[in-house]
C-alpha cells in the first residue's frame, strides 16, 4: 500500500513497526512502580485507567488506593451504595464515570460470572467503557494486541508519522488504532507498548511548544522532528467554546446548620448535593427573596466571594451569600460543617463555598 501521511493517505507502518523496539525499551527503564502496576489485574487497570481520564497520576493515586481499600474487587463494587460511590469519586468530577463502573460491575457479576472479559471488543459493552479503556485492559491486563488511543498517544503518532488528518475526528482515532494494531506485540509486551506510548505523550512528547525532543527514545525516527513541525502537530480542530452560567449560591445558616439540597437525578453532576443556588448574579436583596422562595426565614446576606467553576462544555460564573435564617427551608437536608464533609458528595464545583462553611 503506498504511503502517505498526508491527510486522509495511508499511515506509515514501516515507522511505526521501526518504533515499537524502541518505545519498549525505552519504557522498561522508565518504567515507574504505580500502584496499579503493581498487579496489573483487569479490575486495577480499569479502576485506574478511568481515573486517569479524570487527573495527572501523581493525583489519581492516593483515590486509587483509597478506592481499592473500599472495593477490593468486581463483586464489592457491585454491590456498593450509591452515596459510599460518590463519596469515594468526590472531586475526581464526571460522577457518571462512578456510576458507570458500578453499572458495568453489576454487568460482570450477571453476565461474566464475575471475571471481566478479555478481549476489547467484549469490553466495550460494558457501560463508560470506551475503545480507549478497552484497548488498555486488553493489552495490560490480558496481552491482547490491543491499542489504546486516547490524546496523547494521537500525539506520538502524529508527530511520529507528521500525520496530517484531524485529531479530533473519531475516524483519525480509528486509523492510528488500526495501523497500530497491525504492529502491535501480544503478552506482556502489549501492555508496555500501550503504557509506553501513554508516558511519552504524558512526559516527553508534550504539547504547547514544549516537546522534549532530546529526551526522545523516538527523535531519530521522528518525521515531525525531521520537518521542524513537532509544534504545528497534531493537527486539531478548536473546540466549540463553552457556554458561560452565571449562578448565585446560597450558603443558608441556622445555627450550626447550613442547608443542602440533592441535585436532579439526570444531567450534570446527577445526585450529588450542593448549596442551594440559581441563575445569574443576585445583590443582596435578591439572595434574601430567593432564601424566602426556597422556604427559609432569612435574616441577612452577606457576600462570600467569587468562583469559577470550568466543566467540559460549561462555566460556572459564581458569587456566594451566607444567608443567616431563622429557619432553614423544610424540604431541603440540614447538616453541620463537619457531617457535610465527611458524609455528603459535595462535587469540586462548590469547593471555594465549602471553604467558607
Ligand atoms: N495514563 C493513563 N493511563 C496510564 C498508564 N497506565 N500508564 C501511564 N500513563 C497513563
Amino acid at each position: 500500500m503506498a504511503t502517505n501521511n498526508k491527510k486522509g493517505g495511508a499511515l506509515d507502518r514501516a515507522r511505526l513497526r521501526e518504533a515499537v523496539p524502541r518505545l519498549l525499551s525505552w519504557y522498561a527503564a522508565v518504567k515507574k512502580p504505580l500502584p496499579w502496576r503493581l498487579s496489573p489485574t483487569a479490575y486495577h487497570v480499569w479502576i485506574s485507567e478511568i481515573m486517569l481520564q479524570q487527573t495527572r497520576i501523581s493525583a489519581a493515586i492516593p483515590y486509587y488506593e483509597r478506592f481499592l481499600r473500599a472495593l477490593p474487587d468486581v463483586k464489592v463494587l457491585a454491590e456498593v451504595d450509591e452515596e459510599v460511590l460518590m463519596k469515594l469519586w468526590e472531586g475526581l468530577g464526571y460522577y457518571s464515570r462512578a456510576r458507570n463502573l458500578k453499572k458495568a460491575a453489576v454487568r460482570v457479576m450477571t453476565e461474566h460470572g464475575g471475571e471481566l472479559p478479555r478481549t476489547a471488543h467484549e469490553l466495550r459493552e460494558l457501560d463508560g467503557i470506551g475503545p480507549y479503556t478497552a484497548g488498555a485492559i486488553a493489552s495490560i491486563a490480558f496481552g491482547q494486541p490491543s491499542a489504546a488511543v486516547d490524546g496523547n498517544v494521537l500525539r506520538v503518532i502524529s508527530r511520529l508519522t507528521a500525520l496530517e488528518d484531524d485529531v479530533m475526528s473519531a475516524a483519525t482515532r480509528g486509523k492510528v488504532t488500526e495501523a497500530l494494531e497491525e504492529v502491535y506485540p501480544s503478552g506482556e509486551d502489549a501492555g508496555n507498548l500501550t503504557q509506553a506510548l501513554m508516558e511519552l505523550g504524558e512526559n516527553v512528547c508534550i504539547p504547547n511548544g514544549e516537546a522534549k525532543c532530546d529526551a526522545c527514545p523516538l527523535a531519530e525516527l521522528c518525521l515531525a522532528k525531521r520537518q521542524g513541525r513537532q509544534d504545528d502537530l497534531p493537527v486539531k480542530t478548536p473546540p466549540k467554546p463553552r457556554r458561560i452560567e452565571k449562578r448565585t449560591v446560597l450558603l443558608l445558616k441556622c445555627g450550626d446548620q447550613y442547608a443542602l439540597a440533592q441535585r436532579e437525578k439526570k444531567g450534570l453532576l446527577a445526585g450529588l448535593w450542593e448549596f442551594p443556588n440559581t441563575d445569574g448574579h443576585l445583590d443582596a436583596s435578591g439572595a434574601l427573596e430567593a432564601a424566602r422562595a426556597l422556604g427559609a426565614s432569612p435574616l441577612s446576606a452577606s457576600p462570600v466571594g467569587d468562583a469559577l467553576h470550568v466543566f467540559s462544555h460549561v462555566e460556572w460564573h459564581m458569587i456566594g451569600y451566607l444567608v443567616e435564617c431563622d429557619r432553614l427551608p423544610a424540604a431541603l437536608a440540614h447538616a453541620t460543617p463537619d457531617v457535610i464533609r465527611t458524609e455528603y458528595a459535595i462535587p469540586k464545583a462548590f469547593r471555594a463555598y465549602l471553604a467558607k462553611i
